[in-house]
Order: structure tokens, then sequence, then C-alpha cells
């Protein structure tokens, strides 16, 4: 019989554990302890190194996040294949989260909600869409979604990659090369980045410094991208103006971060795209079939590319 672990701690582990189940019927699965006998596929986030070194006969590990960055942090053996979460409910999740942001510094909706506060009744004059560029690092499944949505807008939409892609309407470009020309017209950058050796630290006083003044960061990826003191210095010099975070370093973000208060500075706790219950099992467990049938499957970790 297919043996099958689960490591997801949480209030809703239970839960994780019961719809598994029916989404595998056959097979047993059960939450990670230790001393378990060898299952065939483990379907973690973060899970710890006791689990890896246990369950030493694995036939794949599935992560339960789009990105990869702490399961890498594991001693994984060479030929153990990962595969992460593909879209799952989380595209949508992005394009909104993004469009909301957008829209609201666009249309000064946070602005307009302040004076409301003050009962003050003051029109400002409509910016320019063709100048309000929004330019999305990571054309993946997330950004490829997010630069979709913001194209159906109207807003002139850009993106940067690794390796070179054609959307309808997005002006694309890729490699580091192109990384100047690609910050120089942003507006509003939105980072949908994998965390890596080469993205690590890439938000950072030298690459910010080449958006326009008075542009703004959205960071959706990972905090590690981001050199939080960079930050907040072109922030209060003003060649920034506003930043929308989700990610950070250390997570829950400290209370005594200065992100928390700084007026130009929005936090929300890691909610851009959550890891939805059902959608994620329904892909793992058909996953699995494919597997254990001899077939392909799609969303496998490139190790060597860390995402
Ligand atoms: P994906 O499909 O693997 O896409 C990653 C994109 O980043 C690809 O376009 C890739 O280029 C590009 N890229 C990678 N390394 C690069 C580099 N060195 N230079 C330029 N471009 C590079 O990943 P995804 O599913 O869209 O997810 C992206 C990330 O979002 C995840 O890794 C995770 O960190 C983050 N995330 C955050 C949340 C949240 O709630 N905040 C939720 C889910 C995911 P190529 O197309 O050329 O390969
Ligand atoms: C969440 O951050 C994910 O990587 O899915």
């Amino acid at each position: 019989m297919l043996r099958v672990i689960l490591h997801y701690p949480g209030p809703e582990e239970q839960q994780w554990l019961s719809d598994l189940r029916q989404y595998l019927p056959g097979a047993r699965v059960q939450l990670w302890a230790t001393g378990l006998p060898p299952a065939d596929y483990a379907v973690v986030w973060a899970p710890p190194q006791q689990l890896i070194d246990e369950q030493s006969g694995l036939k794949a590990v599935f992560n339960l996040g789009a990105g990869v960055d702490r399961l890498l942090q594991c001693a994984l053996p060479p030929s153990l294949k990962l595969l992460r979460l593909e879209d799952a409910g989380m595209a949508t999740q992005m394009a909104e989260y993004v469009c909301h942001a957008l829209v609201r510094e666009f249309r000064d909706f946070g602005d307009y909600q302040q004076q409301a506060s003050r009962t003050q009744w003051a029109q400002r004059v409509p910016r320019v869409r063709d100048d309000f560029v929004v330019g999305i690092m990571g054309l993946g499944l997330l950004g490829g979604s997010v630069a979709r949505a913001v194209r159906a807008f109207g807003f002139p939409v850009r993106g940067w990659s690794r390796s070179p892609h054609a959307i309808d309407g997005v002006a694309c470009f890729s490699g580091r090369d192109a990384l100047a020309e690609f910050l120089a017209a942003t507006r509003f950058l939105v980072c949908l980045l994998p965390l890596t050796d080469e993205t690590q630290n890439l938000l950072c006083r030298a690459t910010l410094s080449l958006l326009p003044r008075g542009a703004s960061l959205v960071n959706l990826a990972r905090g590690h991208l981001l050199v939080d003191e960079d930050l907040i210095a072109l922030l209060d010099s003003g060649h920034l103006s506003a930043a929308t975070l989700d990610v950070f370093r250390s997570e829950p973000l400290p209370e005594m971060h200065p992100f928390w208060s700084h007026p130009k500075v929005s936090v929300t706790p890691h909610i851009a795209a959550q890891t939805l219950r059902h959608e994620s099992l329904e892909q793992i467990a058909e996953k699995i079939r494919l597997l254990e049938s001899g077939q392909a499957v799609s969303g496998i970790v490139d190790r060597k590319r860390g995402y």
C-alpha cells in the first residue's frame, strides 16, 4: 500500500490530513512523527531535517508552497525529486493583491480615505495611466498572471525574467544585462522572483536607485531579496514614494522593526497568495497518481537554478 506522510504544522493540520486521505483513497496517509515506517511520498512545508534523514526512501517530496527556499535549506539527497505547487489558486490571489495595491496608489484611494476621516472634500488631479508603467520581476506562474491582470486595466506593463519570454502586450526583458533598462522606466515595481543565490539582496540601493524618482515597490517574493535599510533610505530621501511589503527577512515581522511605523510602508502578514487546501491537495494527489503510473509531471524543482 502506498504510504504518504504529511508535515504541515498549524491549527488546520487535522483538516489537511483528512482531506489528503480523501484525495488519496487507498493510500495510508499519516502525520509525520519520528519512527514512522518508510513512506513513498512526503507532503511538507518547512520540514525538519530529521524527517528528511529518517525517510531516506522517499520517491518525491511535495512542497506546500510555490517557493522552495525553505525546503532547500535542508540537506537533501541529490537525487530526491522535489515538486513545488504550481498556481493551485495562488495566481488569482496574487493578481488581486497587486491590482488592489496598484489601483489604490494610482487612484490615490489611501489619501481619499484619510481625507474622509477629516471630513475633507478635495478632488485630486488624475494621474496619467500611460506614465504609470508597471514592472514585474519574475514572469512565472504568478508574475505572468499579475502581468495579464494589470494589462487588463490598461496600464503599460513590462516584465523581467531569467530566460526570454513573449507575453501579449507586455514588454519583456531578460537577464542581468537588461535589468537596468527594465528598471529605468518602471513606475510601479512588483517583485515575484524566487529566492535563490542570484536573487538574494537584489532589491538594494544600487538597483532601486535605477527606478525613476517617485517610483514605488511591492515585494511579494521573499524578504531576503530586499535590503531593508536601503529601502528605508530611498523612501526617506524621496527617491521612492511608497512600499507595500508582504514578506520579510524575519517572519512574523518583529514588533520593533521600522517598517511597521514608516508612513510610506504598508505591511501585510505574508498573505498575498495563501496555500489553498483543496486546490493544493488535489494537484498533489494527481501528481502522485501520475508518478505512480510512470508518467511525467510538471513543477519539478531544478536544484541548480534554485527554483
Ligand atoms: P516560477 O513560476 O518559478 O517563476 C519564477 C520567475 O522568476 C520566472 O519567470 C523566472 O525566470 C524568474 N527568475 C528566477 N530567477 C531569476 C533571475 N535570477 N533573474 C531574473 N528572473 C529570474 O515561480 P512562481 O510560482 O511565479 O512564484 C514566484 C515566487 O513567489 C515564489 O518563489 C515565492 O517566493 C513567491 N511567493 C510568495 C507568496 C506570498 O504569499 N507572498 C506566495 C507564493 C509565492 P524564467 O521564467 O526565465 O525561469
Ligand atoms: C508562499 O510564500 C509560497 O511560496 O507559496
